[in-house]
């Protein structure tokens, strides 16, 4: 998500997921071909299991933009066909994509022909207030014959005009059932739902006719629902029900299952350059303002991490303002 699941935010959520898949802001071909590359792609191994999202439509300069990210160590290349805003349009890439197919397709065979990673494509059911779905059912057959096999859904349509992003995230009505029509057209596909899941129980409503859930502004607001993503995709994966994808992720160790000891790991992380990419704790900590969510205290511990007055100080000792401002009222720090 654009200005939000940057590499600061996706070291946080690793600390408190391992397994679910993280997907990196929308890159345009055009800032990865002719801007700061590593501006744009570095990242901490730390992320893996990690997709970078691709955001253009001229299949050359898509290749050579997915050749970029396989270089780069990402584990999937996924192609943006569901933003709407009046920017990308200009730039005929993302949503308005839907009405161009063929392209898609052969956007999608020129990324699968130059690297060895799986390309997926996120997309939305349809464009402005067209419930039908024969231009999806053709976008997914031409992409799919094209060599994408995973497709991630946001279940409403796209409104081209008169609807800010913002607006395109909430006006078009989610149509769930088009996506698991989309699963019965085309079994051979995997299909990941997208779009008002909010934790991991509206996920299970679909996981037994889907491949999984996107999870975005909820995760976002509310990042500790992740803390209980391992243990269910690894049940899932035991009983055969769920494939973990990709190769050459870092998996290994287990999440941090404790908001005080998420918190500390990301103190350690602002105080160290290195990993940190020299970013000011300030700009990182506002990713983790929603760790405590629904707890007592939240307000005012997330009050501490967000102060501008503060930004002077080390963040070790924000810290330990935020940890008096949160004990203030008597909160129990293990509280799941
Ligand atoms: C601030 C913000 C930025 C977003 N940027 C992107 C983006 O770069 N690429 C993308 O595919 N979707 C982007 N989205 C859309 C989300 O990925 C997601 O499809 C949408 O919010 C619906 O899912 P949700 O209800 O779980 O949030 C963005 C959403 C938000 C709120």
């Amino acid at each position: 998500m654009m200005d939000w699941t940057d590499r600061h935010c996706r070291f946080f959520h690793r600390l408190i997921t391992r397994r679910a898949w993280l997907y990196t802001e929308m890159v345009t071909t055009g800032a990865l071909l002719h801007g700061d590359v590593a501006r744009h792609l570095d990242h901490d191994p730390f992320e893996h299991p990690l997709a970078l999202q691709i955001g253009g439509s001229e299949p050359a300069d898509l290749a050579k933009a997915a050749q970029l990210g396989q270089r780069w160590g990402y584990q999937e290349i996924n192609l943006n066909c569901g933003c709407p805003s009046e920017r990308v349009q200009r730039g005929a890439f993302g949503a308005c994509l839907m009405a161009e197919p063929t392209l898609v397709a052969e956007g999608v065979k020129a990324m699968c022909d130059s690297v060895d990673l799986p390309i997926s494509v996120k997309h939305r059911i349809g464009l402005d207030r067209d419930e039908g779905t024969d231009m999806l059912t053709d976008f997914v057959g031409q992409v799919h014959e094209a060599g994408c096999r995973l497709f991630i859904v946001h279940a409403r349509n796209a409104w081209l005009q008169g609807l800010s992003p913002k607006q395109n995230r909430e006006v078009p009505p989610l149509r769930y059932g088009v996506v698991h029509q989309l699963k019965k057209d085309f079994p051979n596909a995997r299909f990941v739902l997208n779009g008002g899941l909010q934790n991991l129980a509206d996920i299970e409503r679909h996981a037994a006719d889907l491949d999984g859930g996107m999870v975005g502004r909820s995760a976002y607001h509310n990042p500790w629902i992740l803390s209980r993503w391992d243990d269910w995709l690894i049940q899932r994966e035991n009983t055969g029900m769920a494939s973990v994808q990709g190769e050459g992720s870092s998996m290994a160790g287990t999440a941090i299952l404790d908001r005080d000891a998420v918190e500390l790991s990301m103190v350690e992380y602002m105080t160290d350059p290195k990993r940190s990419a020299g970013a000011h704790w300030y700009s990182i900590a506002r990713h983790i303002l929603g760790l405590r969510h629904g707890m007592p205290g939240a307000r005012l511990w997330r009050q501490v991490w967000s102060d501008h007055r503060l930004k002077h100080l080390d963040a070790r000792q924000v810290h330990l303002l935020a940890q008096q401002a949160l004990h203030r009222h008597g909160n129990p720090s293990h509280a799941f």
